[in-house]
């Protein structure tokens, strides 16, 4: 028999097909009449299927009568034109198998809506809810058109090592990778504790960025990217911050800041784009459901048609130190910007996508170009109305004398990046790249809140359940 996901039974070309349909219940009704009306899902779309079960069918009273959300089925029957409203079509159902019983007493996804914070303690069965069905779907066809994007430029995708020795942005927030018995080493005195000892024979980490190893792939083959999951041990309890996230980050050879605000421009209105034009049904649902303004839509499709503001720091701190706003911290030049002052520039001043470029080179990290006034790096954030800083890049610094000079002022161990180092003294060239955090794009696109909310299974301080 021909097998159909409700996506395709929903469909109006489906009608008149004889299919099997497989789904979770979401809903049962009988009517009086002496049938019953079962509403399954799959996952597959936005959307339910209706499946019609006439008495007549063998384990109607037995089985059909006592299905309840979360029942596991396979439907048989024929596709039909539904009389329903907000459906095309529903299956009249010549036979029902269950697979599996969800016990109406226990099962946690009844008809009720519980919040977000009450679906995280179910991770394992919010993908089941309209919500994070829609968000899983809108992140698959995100990270499709990440990939899309590079390949179809010419980049090559190159998968950059997980465990580290160095410490890209430098911020120290890193997980420590060992093979050493912790226990152990605690019970015995420190002075024992011998890294010769130790799997890498050295402290070794989760990576907080693939960017050093991806530089030097572009530095050999152009233009690359890379695409995998980074880890911060960062101690803050944001909606904006998780200890594991995905990251894409490109680099390119033979370019320059400009180069890279155009290709994080193009990139992200890419992926906007095909959210919008793949996932009308889901971003319409986040558009009612999620963003309370309902202007999810209009913004999403506004942001895609325009151009971004290209503004210096400078020039921010001027806006934000004019602009009478009262901030929590306050800003002048030297400082890093909060997530408040990002989100006026973005949401109050511009109401659009922002590239802020040239920042004070001593809160920026040792790899970022050095301008000629010795006291800005060619740095770029952009930031998006609603989330803040989505991307972080820069120009790379690819003088050698000023490059080490850059890692002494930062105290870093020179002969430790020996191979970082090389990739300037053979060969050397101007190189650019970004950093974008997978998450902080499907919060952007979904509306949703909190960062918890738009990964699987998020790692934060104390959640390391599932
Ligand atoms: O600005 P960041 O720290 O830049 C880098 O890591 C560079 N090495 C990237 C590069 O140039 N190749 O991080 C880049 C982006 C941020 O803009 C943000 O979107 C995201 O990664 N990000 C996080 N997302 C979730 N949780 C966290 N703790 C994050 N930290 C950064
Ligand atoms: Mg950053």
């Amino acid at each position: 028999m021909n097998k159909l996901s409700v996506k395709t039974a929903r469909d109006e070309t489906s009608i008149g097909q004889t299919a099997s349909v497989n789904g979770w219940v979401r809903t049962r009704r009988d009517s009086k009449a002496g049938f019953s009306f079962i509403e399954i899902n799959d996952g597959s779309s936005q959307g339910n299927i209706q499946i019609v079960a006439p008495g007549e069918l063998a384990n109607y009273e037995s089985e059909i009568k006592k299905l309840s959300a979360g029942c596991s089925i396979t439907v048989e029957g024929q596709i039909k034109e539904s009389g329903g409203r907000g459906q095309a079509t529903e299956i009249a159902a010549t036979k029902v198998h269950v697979w599996g019983w969800a016990d109406p007493e226990e099962y946690p996804l009844q008809k009720k809506r519980h919040s977000f914070e009450k679906l995280r303690q179910w991770a394992h069965l919010r993908p089941r809810t309209n919500t994070f069905g829609a968000v899983a779907r809108v992140r698959n066809c995100i990270c499709n058109s990440i990939h899309q994007f590079y390949q179809e430029q010419g980049f090559l995708y190159v998968n950059t090592p997980v465990i580290t020795a160095s410490d890209c942005e430098g911020a120290g927030e890193m997980f420590q990778v060992t093979t050493m018995n912790l226990e152990q080493i605690a019970k015995q005195e420190l002075e024992k504790l011998n890294y010769r000892f130790d799997f890498f024979d050295r402290p070794s980490f989760l990576t907080v960025s693939g960017q050093l190893e991806a530089e030097t792939y572009a530095c050999a083959l152009g233009k690359v990217y890379t695409f995998g999951p980074t880890f911060r041990a960062e101690n803050s309890n944001t909606s904006r911050h998780l200890a594991e996230f995905w990251m894409v980050e490109p680099e390119v050879a033979f370019a320059e800041l400009s180069d890279n605000m155009d290709l994080a421009e193009a990139f992200l209105k890419r992926i906007f784009a095909d959210a919008l034009q793949k996932c009308p049904d889901d971003m319409a649902f986040f558009n009612e459901r999620i963003d309370e303004s309902h202007t999810l839509l209009e913004n999403m499709t506004n942001i895609v048609d325009s151009d971004f503001v290209r503004l210096p720091y400078i020039e921010a701190v001027e806006i934000l130190e004019s602009c009478g706003q009262k901030f929590e911290y306050p800003v002048s030049w030297g400082t890093d910007l909060q997530s408040e002052h990002e989100r006026f520039l973005t949401e109050e001043h511009f109401k659009k996508p922002v590239i802020l470029f040239d920042y004070p080179r001593s809160i920026k990290p040792f790899y970022m170009y050095c301008n000629d006034d010795e006291k800005t790096v060619r740095a770029m954030d952009v930031l998006v109305p609603g989330v803040g800083e989505i991307i972080g890049g820069s120009q790379r610094e690819h003088r050698l004398d000023v490059l080490t000079g850059r890692m002494a002022e930062q105290e870093l161990d020179i002969d430790h990046y020996w191979w970082y180092t090389d990739l300037r003294k053979y060969g050397t060239v101007p190189h650019a790249g970004f950093g974008l955090g997978l998450e902080r794009a499907v919060q952007f696109v979904t509306g949703m809140g909190n960062i918890r909310d738009v990964i699987p299974f998020p790692r934060t301080p104390g959640n390391v359940d599932f």
